[in-house]
């Protein structure tokens, strides 16, 4: 009775090989021949990368590898090579970058590469005095942590400190060991779990209670990235874009609902340069959010003011947890390549110049949604697009685009309409 209906209970799906399991695939979900094909082509990642890289691989997927230009960062110039679904994203960023430069650019500072490890501690009587043995035994708890990771420390790296909480939790109380870590280049998280688990026993030990979880935490406040720029006036249009521009902070300022989407502008930059560069962008969005949470009430990530002459100033302020080292970062060939456009010589710098496109991204929001509003910029980009895939090219683009905009009727069926009479008219 129940013969066809499809299951995704596979024992042994992993052990198959690649062109095994897109079988199985293409047989569960009927895909055409076609499908099975575009699936199959990986492009610049390597089909044996990407089936160490993770788990069940059967194809690869493009996004667009593009680079935003015109960073002035701390004085460097930098193309900063951005992957994103999203039209505008880029050349927003690029806009922003330009209107940042005549008075210097964007200036940013990374803190030390410092990430959290928490180590949870559950049924211990006397949590506070606890906390006090743990403290009392911090150099050996260090030395022991430091031993998982001898190269770490020999850069300068390795677990530097380590502070205890008490936490009131719905189980009664709890201690929570916070190891803290210089993970020098890298983003961490693997030598810091390492560590997390290496002190568990001995965190046991010292309080006769039982540890659980031992992870790193996603909010990595020790890990900041500072951003500033100064933008003048005139460059922006006159006074009243500034005043629109502190208006919209002083929004997100004021109301959650908007902090989510001013923060979400900041991070179409930050997450577009993680992506080019494999990082755990995961890490980076939920470092945020926390961050922009941490004192209870969700705020924007940036600020925005008008200085005493009128000009625009803006800084931010967020956790920016990336590596160059170790991960996706060196495995997949593009994320290399990326970092090599960049040229960034440590973690710190390439946070550095996340913080800063963060800001720039954000800036290029606040100034479209001040002014024009955003949909115009998304309108031309997405005229462009479907004049494309109606088969324009060369100037036809453009002026299929415009003929699209000025009618308001912004459609593909349209654009093929307009491309095939401008060739019909080119070619009578
Ligand atoms: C769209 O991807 C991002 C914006 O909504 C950000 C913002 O509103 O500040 C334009």
């Amino acid at each position: 009775m129940f013969a066809d209906v499809k299951t995704s209970r596979i024992p042994g799906f992993y052990k198959l090989s690649m062109d095994e399991r897109l079988r199985k695939v293409a047989e569960f979900a009927g895909l055409s021949e076609e499908e099975v094909k575009l699936l199959k082509q990986f492009g610049n990642l390597d089909p044996r990368t990407a089936d160490i890289m993770i788990e069940n691989v059967i194809g690869a997927m493009s996004y667009p590898f593009a680079v935003a230009v015109n960073f002035l960062i701390n004085g460097r110039d930098y193309m900063v090579p951005m992957v994103i679904e999203e039209t505008s994203v880029v050349a927003a960023a690029s806009h922003a970058a330009k209107l940042t430069r005549e008075s210097g650019g964007i200036f940013a500072e990374a803190s030390d590469p410092v990430m959290i490890g928490q180590v949870q501690v559950v049924n211990v009587k006397d949590p506070w005095y606890k906390k006090m043995v743990l403290l009392e035994h911090k150099e050996e708890l260090l030395k022991i942590a430091n031993e998982q990771d001898p190269v770490l420390v020999k850069l300068g790296g390795g677990a530097k400190d380590l502070e205890v909480r008490v936490l009131d939790s719905p189980k009664g109380p709890m201690l929570v060991v916070h190891l803290l870590v210089d993970v020098r280049d890298a983003m961490g998280a693997n030598a810091v779990n390492r560590m997390a688990e290496a002190i568990a026993p001995y965190v046991e030990d010292l309080t006769g209670g039982k540890v659980y979880l031992r992870i790193v935490s996603n909010l990595a406040d020790r890990r900041i990235v500072r951003a500033w720029t100064k933008v003048k006036k005139e460059v922006l249009g006159g006074e009243e874009v500034v005043d629109g521009i502190v208006y919209a902070w002083a929004f997100a300022a004021a109301d959650p609902y908007r902090a989510a989407t001013h923060n979400k502008g900041i991070m179409n930059g930050v997450i577009a340069v993680a992506l080019a560069t494999a990082q755990d962008h995961r890490a980076i969005e939920a470092g945020a959010h926390a961050y922009a949470a941490r004192d209870g009430r969700y705020r924007p990530l940036s600020v925005w003011e008008k200085d005493e002459n009128g000009d625009l100033v803006g800084c931010l302020e967020m956790p920016m947890p990336v590596g160059i080292v170790g991960g996706a970062t060196k495995v997949h060939p593009v994320a290399r390549i990326a970092l090599k456009i960049l040229g960034v010589k440590s973690a710190k710098e390439l946070a550095e110049v996340m913080g800063a496109v963060g800001l720039a991204q954000n800036l290029a929001a606040l100034r479209a949604l001040a002014t024009e509003g955003i949909s115009r910029g998304h309108m031309e980009l997405h005229a462009r697009n479907l004049a494309i895939m109606a088969g324009a090219t060369g100037d036809l683009i453009d002026k299929v685009a415009e003929a699209m905009i000025r009618e308001g009727r912004i459609r593909f069926d349209r654009a093929k309409e307009l491309v095939e009479e401008f060739l019909s008219r080119k070619g009578s």
